[in-house]
This record gives structure tokens, sequence and C-alpha cells, in this order.
């Protein structure tokens, strides 16, 4: 590759500004970020801006590993405009200027999530059986952050199994617009934002569970189907939320899947990388190596992959995760902690809570460099 003066002084600023506000974090150890960018990749982490305001070890590390942010929660409809005509982008725009002044590139996370619709929109929607409301959301989110958001998950979640045939959800948008819904919301990011990469993200995609063959099968179709029609589809978001109770992962179903997507022309990315424990009560370096080895077996198939480009963790330490320890949890261990002690927090991340590298922190970082 050949890199011109201007960009190796733009670069050599960077890096500056980079290890001037991660601290003494990356200090001479390499950085996931560093290993995903020999090969053309990049690695990237979600959270919330709020947190990263707060807490400035968060923030040194995320800083210094990551090239993409990922709002986990600002840019979801029901967080801009809670109440109808209540607009706030004060978290977002928060957001966004923090990855601006530390030169990150952001996901755009997500524009229509059935589970982010606010209420009154459900109702617009439903009520009028018309797209304005979705084209008034779209038009105020996807230029306000046209230069730094490059790709977009334009729907979150589109295919639900064991309902109907073509596999779509029954969601507000499914009901009032059709199965073409999917589509129409490409062709309208797409008018806003005709440089960035638009992308569908789904979970449920690892296991060779039935329900999970059914979402990989279901999922296939509709890439297929969107791409026959031209619809202006560039990529897939697969979240990856790993889970220890589920077994292993089916690297052959994986590698296979990935394969057809990679076929249909369309690239790749790890969204939402994370893992759920199955057995609290080993000691923390085993439930460590446990987290690690699956994250391993995942990595080493899908990075096999080189339509995949970039890998991002649902969060980067443990202190804060969606993964919670839950009242089921402990009730499949009872007595285990009679004596005092307990779980503690979900470790399904790369940093733990004292922000200390696990053993989930170098396998993402070696299977980044191997491959
Ligand atoms: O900010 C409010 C706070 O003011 C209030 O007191 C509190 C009371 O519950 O809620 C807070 O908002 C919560 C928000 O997270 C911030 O922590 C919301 O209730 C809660 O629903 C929201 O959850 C997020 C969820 O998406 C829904 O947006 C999770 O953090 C986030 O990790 C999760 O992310 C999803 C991806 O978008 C899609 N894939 C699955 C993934 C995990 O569910």
């Amino acid at each position: 590759m050949r890199i011109s003066r201007r960009s190796a002084i733009a670069g050599a600023f960077g890096a500056g500004v980079t290890l001037l506000c991660a601290g003494a974090w990356a200090a001479n150890r390499g950085t996931i970020g560093a290993a995903a960018a020999h090969d053309g990749r990049f690695f990237g982490c979600a959270g919330q801006i709020d947190e990263w305001n707060a807490e400035g070890d968060l923030r040194d590390a995320l800083l210094a590993e990551t090239d993409y942010l990922v709002p986990e929660v600002e840019l979801k409809w029901a967080a801009i405009e809670p109440v109808r005509g209540q607009v706030s982008f004060k978290e977002l725009d928060g957001f966004m200027n923090f990855a601006r002044r530390n030169r990150k590139k952001v996901r755009g996370h997500t524009l229509l999530w059935h589970d982010s619709v606010p209420d009154w929109a459900q109702a617009r929607l439903r009520d009028t059986g018309d797209w304005s409301a979705i084209a008034e959301y779209f038009a105020a989110v996807i230029p306000r952050y046209g230069g730094i958001i490059d790709q977009w998950d334009v729907v979150n979640e589109p295919i639900d199994t064991g309902h109907r045939a073509d596999g779509l959800r029954e969601n507000v948008f499914l009901e009032v617009f059709g199965p073409d819904y999917v589509a129409r919301a490409l062709a309208q990011a797409r008018a806003l934002a005709p440089d960035a990469k638009l992308m569908l993200n789904e979970y449920g995609l690892e296991y060779d569970l039935p329900e999970e063959r059914d979402r990989r099968y279901l999922l296939l179709k509709l890439l297929e189907r969107l791409r026959n029609e031209g619809a202006p589809l560039d990529g897939l978001g697969i979240q990856s939320h790993l889970d220890l109770r589920k077994g292993y992962i089916s690297q052959n179903s994986v590698a296979a899947f990935l394969k057809a997507v990679a076929d249909l022309g369309l690239f790749i990315v790890v969204t939402e990388l994370d893992v759920k424990e199955s057995d609290y009560t080993a000691p923390v370096d085993q439930r460590d190596r446990f987290v690690a080895d699956e994250v391993r077996r995942y990595l080493e198939t899908v990075l096999e992959q080189r339509a995949v480009t970039g890998v991002v963790t649902w969060g980067l330490c443990d202190r804060h995760s969606w993964l919670k320890v839950t009242p089921e949890d402990y009730a499949r261990f009872p007595g285990a902690w009679l004596h005092g002690g307990g779980p503690g927090l979900n470790r399904g991340l790369p940093l733990n809570a004292a922000m200390e590298r696990k053993p989930m922190y170098f396998t993402i970082k070696d299977q980044l460099s191997s491959h």
C-alpha cells in the first residue's frame, strides 16, 4: 500500500493524539487495534458516552485499543425521541464529538430495530400507515453525522424463526409496510448516505441448534432476495453474543454460512462480540479460560473468511455489560455461595472490572494478528 506524505503526517498526528489521550495504557504493549490493522482489519467496541466521560481508565483503554466506536444506546430511535416532539441529540452529539476529537470512526447502530421504536412512533406508523415518521427520523439522524459514520446497521434483527415462511420478524414495520420495508429502508438510507456502507445486523447465528440453523437459512434467503432485487445492501453484521450455556459454537456451520454471505458479494463485521458464562462456580482463572477458549474457536473460524473486515466487542470491560448474572443463574447453583462470596460479574469482555487484560483480550489480539 502506498502512503502519501499527507496521510503519513495525519497518521503520525493521530497516533500522537491517541497516545496522549490514552495515557499509560498502551505503553509498548501493542493493542488489539494495531493487531487488527496489520491485516487491514479494524477493532472497535461499543459503550455509552456518560460512562466514558465519567471513567478515565476506561476512556484511556478504549482510546488506545480501538479504531471504531459504537453507540450502545444513544443512536436508537427511542433514545433520541422517546416522546413525540421531544428530540434530544445531547447524548448522541456528545458521543460523536468524543469520536471526532479522538479520530475514531463510528458504526451507526441502529436505525430500524423493533426493540427501540418509541411507543408514539409505533402508534403513528400504525395509525397513518405512512412512511413519513421513518423518513423524518432517517433525515434527522443520517446526514447529521455524515462524515464520521461510515457503516450503518439499517435494520437490526430482521429475522425471527418459527413464524413466517420468509423468516421476517413480525414487527411494526412488517405489519404496516409488508416485506418490502427492508429494501425501502435501505434505499432511503442510501439516498441520505451515498458513501456509507449499509448493513443488516443479526444475532443467534453461531450454534448448531435448530433455531440458529433456521435463522442462518432464513437470513441467507433474505440477503439473496435483497441482492437479486438490487437493494443497496453492502454488508452483514453478525452480532456474535456467544453463550457457553449453549455448548460450543459450530465451526463448520459458521464457516459455511459466512462463505455463503461472502459469495453474495457482501462484507461481514463481527459487531457485538461478548460471552455469556455458564459455570459461575469455577475459579476465576478457569472461568476466564472458558471464555477465551470459546472466543478463540469462534475467531479462528470467522477470521479465516477474508470478507470479515473487523471485530467489535459489545463493551470493553466487565464493569459495563448488558450480560448480567441473573437470578436464574444463581438458581442453577443452589447452595454454591451459602458461605459468602458470589460469582461477581459476568466475565465476558476483554478486560476485567479493574481494567486488567484477561485471556479473552490476548485471544482477540492473537487471532487478529495471526490471520
Ligand atoms: O438511561 C436510562 C436511565 O436513565 C434509566 O434510569 C434506566 C432505567 O432502566 O434505563 C436507562 O436506559 C437503559 C439503557 O440501556 C442505558 O443503560 C435502557 O432502559 C435499556 O433498555 C438499555 O439497554 C440497551 C438495549 O440494547 C436496548 O437499547 C443495552 O444497554 C444494550 O446493550 C442493548 O444492546 C443490544 C443491541 O442494540 C442489539 N443487539 C443486542 C444487544 C443486547 O441486548
